[in-house]
């Protein structure tokens, strides 16, 4: 296990489309773990492999501190309702936006055994399985931002 550094807005990785992942390897393995770790660590909500250099498609996600979840090849299939409200990132530290959501997403896929999982989230969980699943295509939220990006004042929900 080991905390991994995480790259910054500007960085090539967080603009790539990420790659499928066929099978579980003692690599991948400590990939996800070292992704959890850097993602509490760095006091965030979510984190997606590219942020840490690694063009596959996986995301870890704990809006609780206490509730990991580990998506590999995931997949939206069913959104509904809307929120608005303030995002962060950790490749983008110290800032905050804007960005419109779905209240409600259902996403499909593998978890660390790569056994099909369903994983359902409804306001934080939502927006974060929407912010991290959008890394995987090499989109960041500053994107999305309605109005300007502000510096984040206190201490925001970055993913
Ligand atoms: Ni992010």
């Amino acid at each position: 296990m080991a905390i991994r550094n995480i790259r910054e807005l500007g960085d090539e990785c967080l603009t790539l489309r990420c790659k499928e992942v066929k099978e579980m390897t003692p690599r991948v393995r400590e990939l996800i773990e070292d992704m959890l770790d850097t993602m509490y660590e760095a006091g965030g909500v979510g984190l997606a492999a590219c942020q840490v250099g690694v063009l596959k498609r996986i995301v870890v996600i704990d809006t609780t501190g206490e509730d990991p979840h580990i998506l590999i090849n995931p997949r939206i299939v069913e959104t509904s309702g809307e929120q608005t409200g303030q995002e962060g990132c950790l490749s983008v530290p110290g800032k905050t936006g804007v960005v419109t959501r779905p209240m409600y997403v259902k996403v499909v896929a593998q978890d660390a055994a790569m056994k099909n999982i369903e994983l359902e989230g409804t306001e934080l969980l939502a927006r974060a399985i929407c912010h991290e699943l959008d890394h995987l295509d090499g989109h960041v939220y500053v994107e999305k931002v309605e109005g300007e990006l502000m510096d984040a004042v206190y201490d925001e929900v970055e993913e």
